[in-house]
């Protein structure tokens, strides 16, 4: 299975994403399943937010790993820009954590940038640091020139990651924040892996993406999967409330994509040859 090195541990290069999860009773148990499932099947790491639900995602993320070793998780949970300050963030982060039903997250990314400076921002998330509620921070949909402002703050170069939304279909941080990203060691978290679903089929459908799968008897899903992750310091993390989703998706970590793959996959889905817009969902 593909892993990464993500703050002090090492995870499964593919985790479990719960974006508009524990928003309805009637699939609550199904999806708690899911989970469950991609835990069994080896993943570690859990993406969740604040924001998911006002707080239901991390509620049904603290019911399907209640009985499960601590330990062997690795929870990342996000704070909004709103509570990124100083006076509101270790309330945020107190009351994600009482969902969760943990004393401590993993991870904790800033989710997006809002009005509260930087600088105070990252304070704060080091002095959760400080007193073990966070073993790491990071950002998310930050683009380049937000990551050369993060690191030229003070502490600023201790960020674990950059969580950007990231599929065949939307390659644009290829151009320069990736091979930035490779450069200072910072890990990227790849949001939206499989384009949401890819609703018109672009990407699944695609004969290209349908060959390697055939190839690998995987599924074009684990295809979308095995690509994103393909170079040792990427966590992909689908989504999904269907448990035999979620098992495959987990397997994807080990399929590995050979230069053939990758030529056809990059004939059929091009390279970024500019600067493009941060995609954000
Ligand atoms: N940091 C940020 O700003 C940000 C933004 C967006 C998302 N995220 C995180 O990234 C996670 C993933 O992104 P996302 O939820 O936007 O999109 P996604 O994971 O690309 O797509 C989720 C959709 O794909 C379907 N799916 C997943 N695996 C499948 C499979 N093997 N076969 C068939 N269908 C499959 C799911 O349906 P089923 O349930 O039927 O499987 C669901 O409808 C989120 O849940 C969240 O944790 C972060």
């Amino acid at each position: 299975m593909r892993e990464l090195h993500l703050g002090d541990k090492t995870v499964p290069a593919i985790g479990l994403g719960t974006w508009h999860m524990g928003n309805s009773t009637a699939t609550r148990a199904k999806e708690i399943k899911a989970i469950q499932a991609g835990i069994d099947a080896g993943a570690t790491v859990i993406d969740t937010a604040e924001m998911y639900g006002n707080g239901r995602s991390e509620s049904l993320v603290g019911e399907a790993i209640a009985n499960i070793d601590r330990e062997k998780l690795f929870l990342i949970d996000k704070v909004l820009p709103s509570n990124a300050s100083a006076d509101r963030m270790s309330h945020s982060l107190d009351t994600s954590l009482k969902l969760l039903g943990t004393d401590y997250v993993d991870l904790y990314l800033y989710h997006w940038r809002g009005a509260v400076p930087l600088s105070e921002t990252v304070e704060t998330l080091q002095s959760l640091q400080q007193q073990g509620k966070i073993k790491h921070w990071g950002v998310s949909n930050f683009d380049l020139p937000d990551m050369k402002e993060l690191l030229a703050l003070p502490g600023g170069d201790q960020v674990a990651a950059n969580e950007d939304l990231y599929n065949l279909g939307s390659r644009g941080i290829e151009y320069s924040l990736l091979p930035w990203q490779r450069k200072q060691g910072i890990p990227l978290i790849a949001y939206t892996p499989v384009a949401a679903g890819d609703e018109r089929g672009q990407l699944i459908n695609n004969p290209a993406v349908k060959e390697v799968a055939e190839a690998h008897q995987a599924t074009p899903w684990q295809i979308l999967l095995a690509w994103a992750i393909r170079d040792g310091s990427t966590l992909a993390i689908p989504q999904s409330g269907d448990p035999k989703h979620a098992v495959d998706n987990i397997k994807a970590a080990s399929l590995t994509l050979n230069e053939d793959d990758l030529a056809k996959i990059d004939k059929a889905f091009p390279k970024p040859t500019s600067k493009q817009p941060l995609d954000i969902r």
